[in-house]
Parts: C-alpha cells; structure tokens; sequence
C-alpha cells in the first residue's frame, strides 16, 4: 500500500511538463498531495535541446489523474510573475491552500563567458534565477496567509556550489539559487516553512542529455576534468524518480528539522 503522508496537501511545481518536474509531479501526487503544474511550453534561445510542448504538461496531468490524483496546469513562464500568481490563485480557488513548492524550471547552454552574447547571459539568468525568485514572490504570501507552514524546494545544481566550466552562467545562476534560498530559509523559519536546495549533477533528461556540450569538449578537452564520474554506479545518469524520493521526503514532516540547506542528489560527484 502506498503511503499517503502528504493526503491533504498542495505542491506547486515548476518545469512540470516532463523531466524532473514530471517525476515529482507524480511522486507527491503518489504521497497523496494535489498538484499544481506549471511550464512554460516553448522554447528558449540558447539551448541546443528543445523544451516541452502543452502535449508533455497535458500527459504530466493525465498521468497524475490516472494514478488517482488531482491536477491543475498552467502554461506560464516562469519569467512571468503574474503569470505565476495567477497561478497561485487559481489553485487557492481549486484547493484552498499551498504547502509544497518546487521551483524546478531550469535550462541550461554552453560557451565561455567571454564569448557568449548579452542575451545568452540574460536569458538563462532570467529563467534560473529571477525565475525562482517569481516562483518564490508568488508563492510565499499564499503559504503565509494559509498558516499551515510548508517546505519549498528549489533546484540548484551540483553547479550551484561548484562551478565548472564552459556553463560559468549557469553556474552563476545556480549559485544565485543557492544563496537566494539560504535567506529565504532564514526569513521563513519563524513561519513554520522550511526552504532547501537541492543539487543534482548529471540526471536523466532532456537537459542532462544535451549533446550539444560535445562541441565545447572538442574544442577545450581540458575542461572534461571538472565533469567526474560520480562515486555510485558510474555507468549511468541519475534518474529524476531517485531524486523525486527525496522531494516526497523533504515535502513531508519526515524532514520536519531539515531547513536553510543544500541536498547532494548526485551519487557522490561533489564528494570527489
Ligand atoms: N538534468 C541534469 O543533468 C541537471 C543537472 C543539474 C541540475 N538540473 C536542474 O534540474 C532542473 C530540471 O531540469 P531537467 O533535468 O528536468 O530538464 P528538462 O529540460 O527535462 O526539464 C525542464 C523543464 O522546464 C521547462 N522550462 C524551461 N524553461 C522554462 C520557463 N522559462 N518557464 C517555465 N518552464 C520552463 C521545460 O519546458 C521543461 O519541461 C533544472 O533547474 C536544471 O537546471 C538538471
């Protein structure tokens, strides 16, 4: 029997139209919460990977309708801050509260940060950063008026605390979510709501799959040694439905004393 410790709860969760966020999706939903799933649907300017379509949103909700769960979708950017809380006030309308968020949405592309373009910076600091900032705009107030305290994840990156190479944006991005989300831990303790990062490195998706990253080791071999192989099971990806177990966990009471840190879900690669 499946055991349903988050019955009763609301999760928000960003970039879940498949990847992570579909996986985490489903994993809440298997613990008995609602979800609220937003994506973008569209693509970006500087990732050599297309994004989801509203056919993948569409398919994360069906598939939490079908394991027995209730579902709200919203096509928005996380760029849009009032995209997002309108967001959030539909899904107060539908299921009158918010108590688990993940700020998931993320994308990733390569160059070294003296040749890559104005835009490219802008671009992937506006979804990674600013776009977890909006998630947290528009999500905090409604958490706080519910009383119920809560748990907010965001999704830094193995990146976010060790940066490598040839991605020094996303980096900085990352590294941005990981200080953004130590304050917001600190400015919610006394809400009852826990903040945590967590990190992966290289996961099973379309992100973690881009093969266009084989170009920049082509041209600075050198820059493989900052990419290790991690310490468990090196010959494969990190699969999101590993990481979505320790979302379930942090989500729930079983993680009650866990705030203000950040979480390896990287078979051991910072460890090196
Ligand atoms: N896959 C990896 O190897 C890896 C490693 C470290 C960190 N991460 C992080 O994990 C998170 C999830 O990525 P993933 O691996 O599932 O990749 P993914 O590309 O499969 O999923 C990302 C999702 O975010 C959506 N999205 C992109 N831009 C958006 C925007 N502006 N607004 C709303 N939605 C948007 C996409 O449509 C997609 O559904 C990201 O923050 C990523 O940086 C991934």
């Amino acid at each position: 029997m499946i055991d349903k410790t988050l019955a009763g709860k609301v999760a928000y969760i960003t970039g879940a139209a498949r990847g992570q966020g579909r996986s985490h999706a489903l994993a809440l939903a298997g613990a008995g919460a609602d979800i609220v799933a937003v994506d973008a649907c569209a693509n970006t300017k500087f990732s050599g990977y297309d994004m989801a379509a509203p056919e993948d949103l569409a398919e994360t909700a069906r598939l939490v309708e079908a394991a027995g769960g209730k579902v709200l979708t919203a096509q928005v950017d996380v760029r849009d801050l009032e995209g997002q809380q309108r967001a959030v006030t539909d899904a107060i309308a539908r299921f009158g509260r918010l108590d688990i968020v993940v700020a998931n949405a993320g994308v990733c592309n390569w160059g070294r940060l003296w040749e890559i373009s104005a835009a490219q910076f802008a671009e992937t600091i506006d979804v990674n950063l600013t776009g977890v900032w909006n998630t947290v705009r528009a999500t905090v107030p409604a958490m706080i008026d519910a009383g119920n305290g809560g748990s907010i994840m965001t999704i830094s990156s193995s990146a976010g605390v060790k940066a490598p190479p040839g991605c020094g944006h996303y980096a900085a991005s990352k590294f941005g979510v990981v200080g953004l989300t130590k304050s917001l831990a600190i400015e919610l303790g006394e809400y009852g709501i826990r903040v945590n990062t967590l990190l992966p490195y290289g996961t099973n998706t379309p992100l973690g799959n881009d093969t266009s990253m084989y170009k920049m080791f082509e041209e600075h071999p050198s820059y493989v040694y900052s990419y290790t192989p991690t310490l468990l099971k090196t010959d494969g990806l990190v699969e999101p439905e590993e990481i979505s177990q320790v979302v379930v966990w942090l989500a729930g009471d079983g993680a009650g004393v866990i705030t203000g840190a950040q979480i390896p879900v990287e078979k051991g690669f910072l460890a090196r």
